[in-house]
């Protein structure tokens, strides 16, 4: 008889933004009148830009003419895409990434989730808490986090790095040495980020104590203050460290597209085996490379048009953050992010539990948010908000929350 991986069964319940979908579907059921105005899940909702799909046309078009049809991706991506992502991301900003340090794949989630496997199971995670659900889920269905506890809602061999607004959000180094430290900043869900002084501590500590940093830096186009890093590359020694995630779908409306890259420098080594090697080889045997067309409209990101486009419809999601966080100021709750990311964290009001603010608010005001809680235990009496929605929808949320 064939046997499981029994590591699934050690999760707890379904993946959080599941859990919500079937909140939210249940509830529209039973009234299907209530026009529901969705904050919850960090999808855009803006049309891709021209600049992209100008770019996709013309590949669609080359893949109807025998001529310039393409078949499989090179499997860690094409020259044009890495070229484009080692010069604009990284070289621009003076940091140290090569084209063949980028791998392209179909997205940040699907890196972040499988990137643990190169590592041994024996490692010890950290994260921090509130933190993205992927990040553990994934560990626990490796077998890499021990036993759960439901009371605390935290498994036995995992680091917790509370981040709360004692400490401002940022997560402190840890008194147990993990082997692979999780940071993503401008940060899921939270919406705080780290300066350069801050992140450069981080690189030294991982440097001094043997772990690899897993940097995700989804929400890098969202950065408006100036000491805030793009790349963990633009700290000294990152190279021997760090591992960093990229994502289009949040600066360039990819969610449903699909397109994302890891970068591996070649410096990062575990005795002399590079962790480059064990990516490619992983990429190699599982993967066949995202599709010719969607890494041609990910190079029109990089372009003059593309880009100019994308800044605007940056403006626009941030304009968004910017009216939810004034507004909820406004009608008292205390709020934070929203300046450097599309998420607006705020305390419950009342010492209301992060579930029974997000039912409150969804029977109330027909708004769907996410709990904190659904994040970690840190994130208990707290709720996310996003920037994704549209204007209108946003404007309308907010007087509705303001209203109750
Ligand atoms: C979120 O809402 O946290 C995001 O949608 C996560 C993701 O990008 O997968």
């Amino acid at each position: 008889m064939f046997k499981i991986n029994d590591n699934y069964l050690k999760l707890p319940g379904s993946y959080l933004f599941s859990t919500i979908a079937k909140k939210v579907n249940g509830y529209t059921t039973a009234n299907p009148q209530k026009s529901i105005i969705r904050l919850g899940i960090g999808d855009v909702t803006q049309p891709l830009a021209p600049a992209i799909i100008e770019s996709l046309h013309n590949a669609v078009d080359e893949m109807g003419d025998a001529a310039t049809f393409h078949g499989y991706a090179p499997d860690l991506g094409y020259e044009f895409l890495r070229n484009a992502m080692a010069e604009n991301d990284y070289r621009s900003r003076g940091c140290d990434i090569s084209a063949d340090e980028v791998f392209i794949s179909d997205g940040a989630k699907c890196d972040s989730g499988n990137i643990q496997e190169i590592f041994s199971t024996d490692n010890k995670i950290a994260v921090c808490d509130p933190v993205y659900p992927v990040y553990v889920d994934t560990n626990v269905m490796a077998g890499r986090t021990g036993t759960y506890d439901a009371e605390s809602e935290t498994w036995s061999d995992v680091i917790y790095m509370p981040c709360t607004a004692e400490n401002d959000f940022a997560p402190e180094l840890p008194k147990e040495t993990p082997d692979i430290i999780y940071l993503c900043f401008p940060n899921n869900p939270t919406g705080s980020t780290l300066t350069k002084a801050q992140l450069q501590e981080w690189v030294d500590y991982a440097n001094r104590v043997g772990a690899v940093i897993i940097y995700d830096a989804a929400y890098e186009a969202y950065i408006s203050e100036a000491d805030v890093p793009h790349t963990i590359y633009e700290c000294e020694g990152a190279r021997t460290c760090a591992i960093e995630l990229r994502s289009f779908s949040k600066n360039a409306g990819f969610t449903g597209v699909r397109l994302g890259a890891t970068i591996i420098p070649k410096d990062l080594k575990c005795g002399n085996v590079t962790l480059h090697s064990l990516w490619a080889r992983r990429h190699g045997t599982k993967y066949n490379g995202a599709p010719y067309i969607v890494q041609r409209a990910g190079e029109a990101v990089y372009s003059e048009k593309g880009r100019e486009q994308l800044k605007k419809q940056i403006a626009y999601y941030m304009n968004n953050a910017k009216v939810i966080s004034h507004g909820l100021r406004d009608a008292g709750y205390h709020v934070s992010g929203g300046v450097n990311a599309p998420y607006i964290w705020l305390k419950t009001p009342d010492g209301m539990s992060s579930w029974d603010f997000f039912d409150f608010l969804l029977e109330k005001a027909n708004v769907v948010g996410t709990p904190g809680s659904g994040f970690g235990p840190s994130g208990e009496g707290y709720f996310r908000l996003t920037a994704f929605g549209s204007y209108e929808n946003t404007m309308e949320a907010i007087q509705r929350i303001k209203a109750l």
